[in-house]
């Protein structure tokens, strides 16, 4: 009977091992990373967070990034060029990770040059 119960928990211990790998392997394939969205959808008008059309309305510092519901709702009515992305708009963890990288880019350099420029120079 005890060698019945003890082979009984081996097998169940062998079949946790077996199966830890494939849990952690799907939570990582859930983790969305804003970069490669932003890539994805994005950085072909907004390369480095700026802007190629419309050059001062880059995408670094804007104000549509103040919280995530004014960044959720700008980019569901997104103004003139800008596409409208439902499938980022629709998915929160998606647009929780693209918001998350936009925070994160800073003016160009060029640009943050071209604004401290004095008005009075001339
Ligand atoms: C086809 C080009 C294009 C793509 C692709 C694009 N945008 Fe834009 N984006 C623009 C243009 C043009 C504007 C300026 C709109 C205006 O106010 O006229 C803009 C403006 C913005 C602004 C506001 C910046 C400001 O200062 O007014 C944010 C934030 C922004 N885009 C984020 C995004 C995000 C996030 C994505 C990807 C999901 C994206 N854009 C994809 C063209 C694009």
């Amino acid at each position: 009977m005890r060698k019945i119960l003890s082979g009984i928990c081996l097998v169940s211990i062998a079949g946790l091992v077996m199966l830890t790998p494939a849990i952690s392997k799907k939570s990582e394939a859930k983790k969305i990373d804003g970069e490669v969205v932003f890539k994805q959808h994005c950085a072909s008008c907004h390369a480095d967070g700026g802007n190629s059309i419309k050059p001062n309305h880059p995408v670094a510092e804007a104000k549509e990034l103040g919280t995530l519901a004014t960044f959720k709702n700008y980019l569901s009515k997104p103004p003139g060029h800008m596409p409208y992305y439902k499938n980022v708009v629709d998915d929160k963890g998606t647009l929780e990770a693209l918001y998350k990288y936009c925070k994160t880019l800073k003016k160009p350099k060029h640009q943050q040059a071209f604004e401290k420029t004095p008005k009075t120079a001339s």
